[in-house]
């Protein structure tokens, strides 16, 4: 007989022989009757199963514990408890893994994210993790759908590269090298002739460079990858690998750039509710029952716009009217996060695309402003997380990208094939970069960052 997953199971007409396949969640019942919860993982919801404790051996039913793997065939019925329309009446259960009790990982007893993190190899079989995981799986398909819909050609660039695109000098380096005996050149450095790619190399922090050559040949790109970044930061909202979707769109300017970034961003929430909802609705109920509310609040609004200098000024009258940030505030300064959040949650009460920061704070690319001082970047801030989206209109003078880059005296020695896109044909180009785990901490709900991704990668903890 044919397996049915259990989401089709909870549809299905009763009143047919079926077999169903998954780990049990609890067993309970009396000395006639037991009651297994069995979730396969299709579905936040368990069916559940009925046992005649007089047509199954007693061997069998004493393995049928938490957390064990089962498959039980018998008739699926009109169910008379509340709580489900349907139930399997067990004709034979067969047992496939046994889970012994006093130690599977799962226990009641200790079901903190914090413990959970370091079960993550068997964190996935809990409710949360199932409900969010499916959510993050619907996500990645929902941006795909939106770009393809669009007419976007998905763009894959390289994971290894020579280049620092933020410019923040936070990459992992990739060698072959023998660090135990490290080949010098004659000037005492490291001979990176020979290493494996003959030059220096390291885990990209963005796609986006290799993005732009493909948007000034192809017209309108994204990316959708692993992004890495050697930043010390133990915070809620940073990992050392993350994934990162990157438009990038010729002939764009940066009010199309906004625009682009809050449809999509209130298209992908919008998926979510329409696609996700018993996943969302267990989220909500269980950890957060404000949860649906904040969702459907940035579906339907305009996002707020404004200068990061008219934010600065903002801030600094929170500030005079007795506020207290950890982080000093002038006009300057990169925002912090709990400024972002004043602005967002205190101030606007909806999320705000902030534009015009300072060239100083932000990376070398970005179209300069006619003040000399400013560049047409754009942040998109979100209630609870801060920043989601990082992005801008670019630079495309050669002469003025050429005059920031030595400002900042950085090499240019990697960077040639880059210029290249200013010196043929330059055009006028925008894109953006949305963390895919700082939306799915907002779509989730989930307050750390390492509970939305499935194998969590920051400062000391790559396990699994
Ligand atoms: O603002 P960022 O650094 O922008 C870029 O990398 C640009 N190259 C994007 C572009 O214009 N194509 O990063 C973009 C987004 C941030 O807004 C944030 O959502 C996420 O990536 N992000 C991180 N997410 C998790 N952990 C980290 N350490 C992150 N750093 C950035
Ligand atoms: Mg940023």
């Amino acid at each position: 007989m044919e397996r049915t997953k259990i989401k089709e199971l909870l549809l299905a007409k009763p009143g047919q022989k079926v077999l169903a396949k998954g780990w049990v969640r609890t067993k309970r019942g009396n000395k006639e009757i037991a009651f297994i919860a069995l979730n396969d993982g299709s579905t936040i919801n368990n069916i559940q199963i009925v046992v005649d404790k007089s047509k199954i051996e007693d061997g069998i039913l004493a393995k049928v514990t938490t957390g064990a793997c089962i498959g039980v065939t018998g008739n699926l019925v009109e169910s008379v408890g509340s709580g489900q329309a349907v139930e399997i009446q067990a004709d034979s259960i067969e047992i496939y893994g046994e889970c012994d009790p006093m130690r599977f990982p799962l226990q009641k007893k200790d079901t903190s994210f914090e413990y959970l993190r370091s079960v993550a190899h068997m964190r996935m079989r809990t409710n949360t993790f199932g409900a969010v995981l499916r959510i993050r799986n619907q996500m990645a398909f929902a941006i795909h759908e939106y770009f393809h819909s669009k007419g976007f050609v998905y763009l894959n660039t390289p994971i290894i590269t020579e280049s620092d695109c933020e410019g923040a000098g936070q990459m992992f380096q990739v060698t072959t090298l023998d660090l135990e005996n490290i080949p010098r050149n004659k000037k005492g450095g490291i001979d990176y002739a020979k290493d494996f790619f003959g030059k220096q190399t390291s885990l990209t922090v963005s796609g986006q460079l290799e993005g732009e050559l493909g948007a000034t040949a192809l017209g309108e790109i994204y990316t959708f990858g692993p992004t890495f970044r050697a930043e010390n930061s133990n915070t809620p909202r940073h990992l050392a690998e993350f994934w990162m979707i990157e438009p990038e769109m010729a002939f764009y300017d940066i009010e199309q750039n906004m625009d682009l970034a809050e449809d999509f961003i209130k298209h992908l929430v919008q998926y979510a509710l329409d696609n996700c909802y018993d996943d969302i609705k267990f989220l909500n109920d269980r950890y957060d029952n404000t949860l649906i509310d904040r969702l459907k609040s940035v579906t339907g609004i305009d996002f707020v716009r404004l200068e990061y200098t008219e934010g600065i000024k903002i801030l600094e009258q929170a500030v005079a009217d007795g506020t207290q940030f950890e982080y000093p505030v002038s006009w300057g300064v990169d925002l912090q996060s709990e400024h972002e959040r004043y602005l967002v949650e205190k101030h606007f009460g909806k999320p705000v695309i902030l534009t015009g920061y300072p060239k100083d704070i932000k990376a070398f690319y970005m179209k300069q402003n006619e003040d000399g001082k400013t560049v047409r970047a754009m942040d998109v801030l979100f209630p609870k997380i801060g920043e989601i989206i990082g992005g801008s209109e670019r630079e495309s003078s050669l002469q003025k990208l050429e005059n920031r880059i030595n400002e900042l005296g950085m090499s240019r020695t990697n960077l040639e094939w880059y210029i290249d896109t200013r010196r043929f044909g330059s055009c006028p180009h925008s894109g953006f970069g949305l963390g895919f785990e700082r939306l799915l901490l907002f779509v989730t709900g989930m307050q750390n960052i390492r509970d939305v991704i499935p194998f969590p990668r920051t400062p000391k903890n790559a396990e699994f």
